[in-house]
């Protein structure tokens, strides 16, 4: 088999159709379903086409069996689970197996239709051509068929609205384009864009490189998560949505007496449920000016602009202007797993002089590595405090779990404590 890898915006530059030549019975639509039931496994099933075609404008029916009239080119019949090349150009075999089938039938026995169908019968069998939509199948066995026996395709895929981001082995990418043409033309036009992965997720705004392979070169979408919509642009802000559990778990924790600051916020899956869902006052900071863009346009779509207030500066400054402007967050989120320990700093001595301001809950997300995540990623946290493993305070009550695992020894995972008056009261340096 050939392919082309040359990239298109075609759907359609691949023959994804084949021909398949069904035996069929021409009959009058008052005896059709009776006819099916008398037949019952000899007609077809499944498979996506539809074994009762009509015609003439209503005036006939016909009826599919499940057995071809040729073996189709480029395809196995194996690849059919109900269709059967038993009576291959042997019309005649066919039709005679059929007639002694159905006489033998006892609960039709007196039925018009039963008579009807006999008579049918007695003339020769149609050929009824369908052309099947490869498209129907699975991805693997679409390659199989346009490309070789060899590939496999044992990856899965994620979706971000209508996009489709893959991650490709080595081994796939000199299909890449047609991999990427048959997923459109499968999923469109709820896909509108298919990527593929081509360098780590990198730089403060955690991005990665991407390579469009098919489709619509614009990367804004739309995803639902927990009850709220994001529209963000998947080329230029940070999206996971693998982590919709994990918020959702964070988000069902708050009550509408808490007051919310996310410092990490992208385009606003903390701030924006949390708004939405508990009635939260919120406050969302992200360095990335694309991200609180989507951010704003996102708390409008969801209705919360009341409640939620954006920021576009560096966290550690954010912190510092909430704390100068009084305004006291009872939890606090940091999703920056791969440097949020850093911006702990910022808490040492930031209550001196508010000793009556209520010190808040931090959720800091971390990546823990090693044998040890738990303790590598209370650890980070506790240097990013005060600088030593070994605190002037109970470390009993900070909570360790795990989010996710990212690769081996490498776990996204979240420390919650509550901010340590050692630390906020602490002499500022
Ligand atoms: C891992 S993402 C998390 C985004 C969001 N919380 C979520 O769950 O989708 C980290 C975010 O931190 C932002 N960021 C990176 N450095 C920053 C800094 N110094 N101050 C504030 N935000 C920063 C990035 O732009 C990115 O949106």
């Amino acid at each position: 088999m050939s392919y082309c890898s040359y990239k298109t915006e075609s759907v359609s530059a691949y023959d994804l159709k084949v021909l398949l030549k069904f035996y069929s019975l021409s009959c009058e639509p008052k005896y059709c379903e009776e006819i099916r039931k008398i037949l019952g496994k000899h007609v077809l099933k499944g498979n996506q086409i539809k074994s009762v075609q009509v015609e003439d404008g209503g005036k006939t029916r016909k009826l599919l069996l499940r057995y071809l009239s040729q073996l189709p080119a480029r395809v196995s019949i194996e690849d059919f689970e109900h269709i059967s090349s038993d009576f291959i150009q042997k019309e005649k075999e066919l039709r005679e197996y059929l007639y002694l089938t159905v006489s033998s039938e006892q609960s039709f026995e007196n039925s018009a239709a039963l008579q009807y169908l006999k008579e049918l019968l007695s003339y020769e069998l149609d050929e009824y051509q369908v052309s099947y939509d490869v498209r129907h199948w699975p991805l693997s066995k679409i390659l199989k068929l346009l490309v070789s026996d060899t590939v496999s395709w044992p990856s899965s895929f994620e979706t971000v609205g209508s996009i489709i981001h893959l991650n490709l082995r080595e081994d796939l990418l000199p299909f890449k384009f047609l991999i990427g043409n048959i997923l459109l033309a499968k999923h469109y036009p709820r896909i509108k864009t298919v990527v593929n992965k081509v360098s780590e997720t990198s730089g403060p705004f955690r991005t990665f490189g991407m390579e469009i392979l098919s489709g619509d070169s614009n990367l804004v979408t739309e995803v639902k998560e927990n009850g709220c919509i994001y529209e963000l642009d998947y080329g230029k802000v940070y999206w996971n949505s693998k982590l919709e559990a994990e918020r959702r778990r964070v988000i069902e924790t708050f009550s509408s007496q808490d007051i919310i600051a996310d410092a990490f916020a992208g385009v606003g899956p903390f701030v924006i449920p949390a708004a939405k869902l508990k009635r939260c006052i919120a406050f969302g900071n992200d360095l990335n000016p694309v991200s609180v863009e989507f951010m704003s346009r996102n708390i409008l779509r969801n209705g919360v602009s009341e409640l939620v207030t954006t920021y576009c500066l560096d966290a550690c400054s954010f912190i510092e202007q909430l704390i100068r402007e009084e305004i006291y967050f009872t939890k606090l989120i940091m999703n920056y797993p791969s440097s949020s320990s850093d911006f702990l700093r910022v808490f040492k001595g930031l209550y001196r002089g508010r000793e009556n301001a209520p010190l808040p809950t931090i959720y800091c997300y971390i990546f823990g590595r090693g044998p040890d995540p738990f303790k590598d990623a209370l650890f980070s946290v506790l240097r990013g405090l005060v600088g030593t493993t070994d605190p002037p305070f109970d470390t009993s009550c900070f909570g360790v779990r795990t989010v996710r695992d990212v690769a081996p020894e490498k776990f996204h995972m979240l420390v919650e404590f509550e901010l340590p008056a050692q630390v906020a009261y602490d002499e500022k340096t």
